[in-house]
């Protein structure tokens, strides 16, 4: 079995009768998806609530009963992947381009587990270009004072070379540090910048970690 599908079907043993489950985006979290799935059919009751348009399409093919905010008062567990994952647990998220539902979920959760592969594991972030929100307008000039943060912006583009647009119909910049030695300073500066949206910067948010190491499943 891949380290993907390890790692994801045990976040779903996380999973309790009666929960409200913020249901993160991408690849890993697509077999927490197909578990779920599974067992709701088997009789498991939950809510989700999807950081993505991504998810809720998967969700809704799944049959996974689905809420939104005005729905509940209350987040159970939230299950996300990661694209860096360093020693004190903070993460770079958005790589698939959900970062500020997934920011907006995961702290609206009372719980956070992060599932990633062993090759998400770093000693410290930033070779994963930091993908970071922004509105349209502007943004060649929000991107300069990006850039003044010591990094190189670039905007993100589909492959027909026209810009990538969010969930929220805004920009995404990929910031490329190749070192982040202090996320939490770098994740408030970034967010002072006006036009900047959200980053992709998760300090202090995970409770949990399920990985792999040396092909044997660890929840940390
Ligand atoms: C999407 C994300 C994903 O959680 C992250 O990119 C990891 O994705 P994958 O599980 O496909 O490697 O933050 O915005």
């Amino acid at each position: 079995m891949i380290e993907k599908q390890l790692v994801g079907e045990k976040a779903a043993d996380y999973v309790k009768d009666g929960m409200v489950v913020g249901l993160g985006t991408g690849s890993t979290v697509y077999y927490t998806l197909q578990a779920l799935g599974k067992r709701i059919q088997e009789g498991l009751a939950i809510k989700g609530i999807p950081t993505s348009r991504q998810t809720e399409e998967l969700a809704r093919q799944l049959r996974i009963p689905l809420v939104s905010f005005a729905d509940i008062s209350h987040i159970d567990l939230a299950i996300d992947g990661a694209d860096e994952i360093d020693r004190n647990r903070a993460l770079i998220k958005g790589g698939g381009g959900a970062l500020l539902r997934e920011k907006i979920i995961a702290n609206a959760s009372n719980e956070l587990i992060v599932i990633a592969d062993s090759k998400k594991m770093v000693h410290t972030l930033g070779v994963f270009p930091l993908p970071i929100e922004v509105v349209r307008f502007g943004w060649e000039m929000t991107a300069k004072h990006i850039r003044d943060l010591g990094c190189v912006p670039r905007l993100r583009l589909k492959e027909d070379h026209t810009p990538f647009i969010t969930d929220n119909s805004n920009y995404i910049i990929d910031a490329h540090f190749h070192a982040i030695e202090d996320p939490h300073i770098l994740e408030q500066m970034l967010n002072s910048i006006p036009g900047v949206v959200e980053n992709g910067l998760f300090v202090g948010m995970t409770d949990k970690m399920i990985t792999v190491k040396r092909g044997k499943i660890q929840v940390l």
